[in-house]
């Protein structure tokens, strides 16, 4: 009999967005004079710097000639891409990986939602809480999760690790003996930032408990203090226990470009099979890359001209962020992130539930942001608003706030 996938259909659907939308809507219908701000967006909002867009019309130009037409791009991606990764994103913070561990992809969500398929359906997934809802969903498509319980928003078979004000929104090492540990950092949502000696805990963990750690190090350009750990490779021990996903679209504008990176060591087991010829194989399998001129694109961001013109725009979301940070902390809000990361995560004044706060904020600013608790049960009472808005919009989304 034909049956749909059963794991797919106990998603318990996307509440969070659609709910956020669907008032917004409501609102800018009730109220058409008055323009919405969106802070809730995580998708970047400045054009493409002129050096990637040299890049890319360069590349569209070769592909239109016979010697610089490119067909089916390399099953880990082109090699001049791999190496620009290995040598500017590793050897120059003194991590070990060789351009034949980077496995180049059209983007960070494919990479984190695909990895857990070279692991065991019985392998359990420890994630923290609050979180990126990629990890648990896709999880939950592979029929990993167990139950789901509506009340608590939890599965059964998840562990979950609370980042709260108290452990400084950065997890206590699991009770509970995981299989798979997914770990952000900068965070999404929380805007947290780990320590190296943080981080090496974890790696430790991981190696003495047999885990493998999948660290997502999406925002990792956004780091601006000096010490944090760009990477997880940068701790000793960390080629044996962990997978490390990177994405183009936070630090270079590619959410509409698409392009990735996941970096598989060579000496990563489980038992004995290794991880690395495993997702290859996948790749190999399931995936025919990324475009070349997308890949040339990438190239352009590790120019000399991509470099400063990346860090500029990095700073105007950051900007952003600091603004909206101390704007908030001088209301007498209770603020964290912004530092490390393109997020601010603030405790709802007066313990309101995070959606009773989303609606305030929306019906006295006209402002969207995301509420905390959309993204598991300890975000509750937390509201997370991004910095990728422009600066006039930033400006006025404080003042209304402030007016409020
Ligand atoms: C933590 C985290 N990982 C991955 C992604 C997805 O990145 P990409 O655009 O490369 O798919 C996002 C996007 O918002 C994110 O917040």
């Amino acid at each position: 009999m034909l049956k749909a996938n059963q794991d797919y259909l106990k998603l318990p659907g996307s509440y969070l967005f659609s709910t956020v939308a669907k008032k917004q809507r409501e609102y800018q219908e009730a109220n058409p004079d008055r323009k919405v701000i969106r802070l809730s967006i995580g998708d970047v909002t400045q054009p493409i710097a002129p050096a990637i867009i040299k890049a890319l019309h360069e590349a569209v130009d070769e592909m239109g000639t016979e010697e610089g037409f490119h067909g089916y791009a390399p099953d880990l991606g082109y090699e001049f891409l791999r190496n620009a990764v290995a040598e500017n994103d590793y050897k120059a913070r003194g991590c070990e990986v060789s351009p034949d561990e980077v496995f180049i992809s059209d983007g960070a969500k494919g990479d984190c939602g695909n990895i857990q398929e070279i692991f065991d359906k019985d392998c359990r997934i420890a994630v923290c809480d609050p979180v990126y809802p990629v990890y648990v969903d896709t999880n939950v498509m592979a029929g990993r999760t167990g139950v789901y319980d509506e009340k608590s928003g939890v599965w059964s078979d998840v562990i979950y690790m609370p980042c709260t004000a108290e452990n400084g929104f950065t997890p206590e090492l699991p009770g509970q003996k995981p299989d798979i540990i997914y770990l952000c950092f900068p965070n999404n949502p929380t805007g947290a930032s780990i320590t190296k000696e943080s981080l090496q805990k974890w790696v430790d963990y991981a190696n003495e408990n047999g885990a493998v750690i999948i660290y997502d190090a999406a925002y990792e350009a956004y780091i601006s203090e000096a010490g944090l750990p760009h990477s997880i490779y940068e701790c000793e021990g960390a080629r044996n226990c962990a997978i490390e996903i990177h994405s183009f679209s936070k630090n270079a504008g590619f959410t509409g470009l698409r392009l990735g990176y996941t970096v598989i060591p060579r000496e990563l087991k489980a038992g004995d099979t290794a991880l690395h010829a495993l997702w290859a194989r996948r790749h190999g399998t399931k995936y025919n890359g990324a475009p070349y001129i997308v890949q040339k694109a990438g190239l352009a961001v590790y120019s000399d001209e991509g470099k400063a013109q990346l860090k500029e725009q990095i700073a105007y979301y950051m900007k952003n962020a600091s603004d909206i940070r101390e704007g908030l902390k001088a209301m007498g809000y209770e603020v964290y992130g912004g530092v490390n990361a393109p997020y601010i995560w603030l405790k709802t004044p007066g313990n309101l539930s995070s959606w009773d706060f989303f609606d305030r904020l929306l019906e006295n600013a006209g402002v969207v942001g995301t509420p905390g608790s959309g993204f598991g049960p300890s975000g509750e009472h937390y509201f997370r608003l991004t910095a990728f808005g422009s600066r006039e919009n930033t400006a006025e989304a404080l003042k209304r706030i402030k007016e409020m």
